[in-house]
């Protein structure tokens, strides 16, 4: 929709103008039916599609006609007809979308309770190059349950057992007030975790009681003073909340590293403004960076800070890896200071985000696959990966997605834009505008009506559960009993026409303590990424050794 058309939306709803011309043009074909006894077809018509439009905007199921009663048929009409013509003349301004129809639909069954079963075999071309597959046994398992757990800060006061599948940060802000009470409500029903984002927490986060998992970016919303700045009794006050189970440092996110972000002052209603601590109406900004620590050392005696202020419970940090020696020196100030985060989540570049410039989304952070195996192969090779959980997110929306990434070296996943499908999002890339067709982006209270809360925590909570159903089937044919038995030796990768290989001969991986005895002198650097960029790191500072 071109944004001269949804400014215009802003101020009434020309969404419904189809609509309001049938009630109109119903009203005069009845007076011309009543007065001449014509037109008795047009009356009929007209009445028929106001009522359809009714019926629209009534129904829960449909997010899209909610929003669009009447025309939005259109939508599924199209969808019948031909997806490419869908596809162009809804989506006509966007060229490429992030997730595919089959990676979409896959979560619309899953989330609406549908068979996700496929009949006749794979649409995806097993020759290849890049098409991955999981080994499985002759002699399957047996598992009764799809609840796969991790436990999260083992030996502190409160540790977390989380599910091995939760929901990413996504701020309120970012998202409307009824998909966090959506998103946290399957959370509750599923028993999953619901990460806050740095738009901290909301009135809406308390309705359903759904665990927490509290970010803490560079605004320090929720927890800041006045002037912007950590403050620890507003800290302390929200971490000590039983409904909190784990704090999360915020460094970055993939799909806009080392960028800060601006929720624009009209969006800063009064609910957003009191869960974050800042003033009405006026921008709020996140800057690029932390003003609480300024180097590894301060960074890691700030989380246990805050771990401390929480009562012990698991506090970790998100990032998406950007400087190699930027991470090298947060490990080189664990062995230094002893203190370890008690989890660690990766985001990939591809990650997702309400709003970001397209260099950002498109060039900058390392993907997942390689700041996922960086973080995992470091941690082994400095023997820290015991006492530390690795999450992982960037597109992860299916169990094959889950279990690749736990080859990788993670004890779970997250997911945002995966929660956001099962909530109705059909992708139409509107995030940053507010006008979000299925209400889940948006701060207008008229088109988030659209997501009826209760109907979509049905929803995420089936999305959860059929996709570790998944999960579990996964697990059995692989002759395992728990997905973090799943290893590089069970994945295998196509390079070529007659070239396969296991990800374990694909990719780097570390032993146990080798990187300390590379580092000193005694074997070889097991990896140029730690040969180049160990010597350059320092836990004193960010910045490289000269
Ligand atoms: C609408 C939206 C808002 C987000 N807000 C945050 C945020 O506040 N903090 C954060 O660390 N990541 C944020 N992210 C990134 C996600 O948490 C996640 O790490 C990333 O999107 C990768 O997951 P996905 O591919 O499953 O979407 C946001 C993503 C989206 C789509």
């Amino acid at each position: 929709m071109p944004s001269w058309l949804i400014a215009l939306d802003r101020y009434f709803p020309i969404r419904y103008l189809f609509w309001l011309f049938c009630a109109v043009a119903a009203m005069l074909s009845a007076f011309v039916w009543v007065a001449f006894g014509q037109w008795g077809w047009a009356a009929l018509t007209f009445v028929l599609l106001v009522g359809l439009g009714v019926r629209d905007s009534l129904q829960s199921r449909h997010a899209v006609l909610r929003n669009y009663p009447v025309i939005g048929h259109l939508r599924f009409l199209l969808e019948f007809i031909r997806p490419e013509i869908r596809q162009y003349f809804i989506e006509s301004d966007n060229e490429s979308h992030p997730f595919s129809r089959q990676q979409r639909s896959l979560v619309y069954q899953r989330a609406k309770g549908d068979s996700d079963k496929r009949p006749f075999g794979t649409q995806l071309d097993v020759g290849a190059q890049g098409y991955e597959w999981i080994n499985h046994s002759l002699v399957p398992t047996q598992v009764a349950s799809h609840d796969f757990r991790v436990t999260i800060g083992e030996g502190r006061a409160q540790p977390y057992s989380a599910s091995v599948f939760n929901i990413s940060a996504m701020s309120f802000g970012a998202l409307s007030a009824n998909a966090i009470l959506a998103l946290n409500g399957g959370a509750k029903r599923g028993g999953f975790a619901h990460d806050t984002g740095e738009g901290s927490i909301s009135v809406h986060h308390r309705v359903h009681g759904g665990d927490l998992v509290w970010e803490i970016g560079s605004g320090y919303f929720g927890c800041r003073s006045d002037d912007g700045r950590f403050d620890a009794e507003r800290f302390t006050a929200n971490a000590r909340d039983p409904q909190v189970k784990m704090i999360e440092l915020k460094l970055s996110q993939g799909a806009k590293p080392g960028h800060g972000g601006v929720l624009p002052g009209p969006k800063v209603t009064a609910e957003i403004a009191a869960a974050r601590g800042v003033p009405i109406g006026v921008d709020c900004i996140s800057p690029s960076r932390h003003s609480a620590f300024d180097t590894p050392l301060e960074m890691l005696r700030f989380i246990a800070r805050l771990r401390e202020l929480s009562g012990g419970k698991p506090t970790g940090f998100k990032l998406c890896i950007g400087h190699p020696w930027e991470w090298l020196a947060i490990c080189k100030a664990m062995l230094e200071t002893g203190i370890t985060p008690d989890f660690i989540v990766v985001d990939g570049a591809e990650g997702g985000t309400g709003a970001a410039p397209l260099e950002f989304t498109d060039h900058v952070g390392a993907p997942l696959q390689e700041g996922l195996l960086l973080v995992h192969n470091t941690l082994v090779g400095l023997n820290l990966r015991a006492q530390i959980r690795l999450g992982a997110a960037g597109k992860v929306v299916s169990a094959f997605d889950i279990a690749r990434m736990m080859a990788l070296g993670a004890d779970w996943c997250n997911a945002a834009r995966g929660f956001m499908f099962a909530l109705g999002c059909i992708q139409a890339q509107h995030c940053h505008t507010g006008a979000c067709p299925t209400g889940v982006t948006t701060q207008d209270p008229l088109r988030q009506r659209a997501l009826v809360v209760p109907d979509k925590i049905e929803r995420i909570y089936r999305f959860h559960r059929n996709t570790l159903e998944a999960l579990r089937e996964l697990v059995q044919a692989a002759g395992l009993t728990h997905p973090n038995q799943i290893r590089a030796t069970h994945i295998v990768r196509r390079g070529g026409e007659r070239e396969v290989r296991l990800l374990v001969n694909l990719l780097p991986f570390v032993q146990p303590g080798e990187l300390l005895a590379a580092a000193r002198g005694e074997v070889p650097w097991p990896h140029a990424v730690f040969e180049v960029y160990w010597p350059l790191a320092q836990a004193s500072s960010f910045a490289p050794a000269a």
